[in-house]
């Protein structure tokens, strides 16, 4: 059985390497897992003020979590951290208390930077998060990813086998790991 997976694009720039790396790992997944993004960039910034009454951009989010099987992130670092746009998109998610959107979802990790440290402390950050709203994380393999540019084509194809070999085996494993939560904790995607 498929699987559907939401992937969250912590970068709203136009020219995202983490855009980028997000199209090479979808092309490098196993056929079984469907993609759609989550888009955060339209998104008001959160306050418990809307808790009574979400706007639509937060509906749709929280809805579209709802109707994944999973999560992916591919996130830059910024400042040693996530960016705030993705930030305020997880803490939209987790709320009103009692409706986190992230309990008990399989989830993974994974970014590029033009650093050497490649989103290794932002990674770190994103983890803390995601353990407190209890998702369902992979741990291994971890995946911190220096971009560099000769190696990818826009379309996502990676030039480098070494670097497709290990985003390949990044995939494959993040499908396994899906499909042992998924054994003991089943989504509610039907209804
Ligand atoms: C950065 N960048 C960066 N890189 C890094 O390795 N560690 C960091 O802490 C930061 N901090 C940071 C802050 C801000 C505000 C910006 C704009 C950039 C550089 C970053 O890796 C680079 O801009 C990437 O291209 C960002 O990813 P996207 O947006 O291209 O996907």
């Amino acid at each position: 059985m498929g699987h559907r997976v939401g992937y969250f694009i912590g970068s709203l720039s136009s020219t995202s390497i983490n855009r980028i790396l997000a199209t090479a790992l979808i092309r490098l997944a196993p056929d079984d897992l469907e993609f759609f993004e989550i888009q955060i960039r339209d998104l008001p910034l959160y306050s418990q003020d809307y808790d009574d009454a979400y706007p639509p951009e937060a509906v749709v989010l929280k809805e579209a979590i709802d109707s994944a099987d999973a999560v992916l992130f591919v996130t830059p670092e910024y400042n040693r951290s996530i960016p705030g746009g993705l930030k305020n998109a997880i803490d939209w998610a987790s709320r009103p208390w009692g409706q986190n959107s992230f309990d008990h979802i399989p989830a993974a990790v994974i970014g590029a930077s033009v650093g050497q440290i490649g989103t290794a402390v932002a990674q770190q950050s994103l983890r803390g998060v995601l353990s407190f709203c209890n998702a369902r994380q992979m741990t291994a393999p971890e995946a911190y990813i220096r971009f560099t540019p000769e190696h990818y084509e826009k379309d996502g194809t990676v030039s480098d086998p070494g670097t497709e070999a290990f985003l390949r085996a990044f995939m494959t494993e993040f499908h396994d790991h899906i499909e042992r939560v998924l054994t003991v904790l089943p989504r509610e995607t039907d209804g």
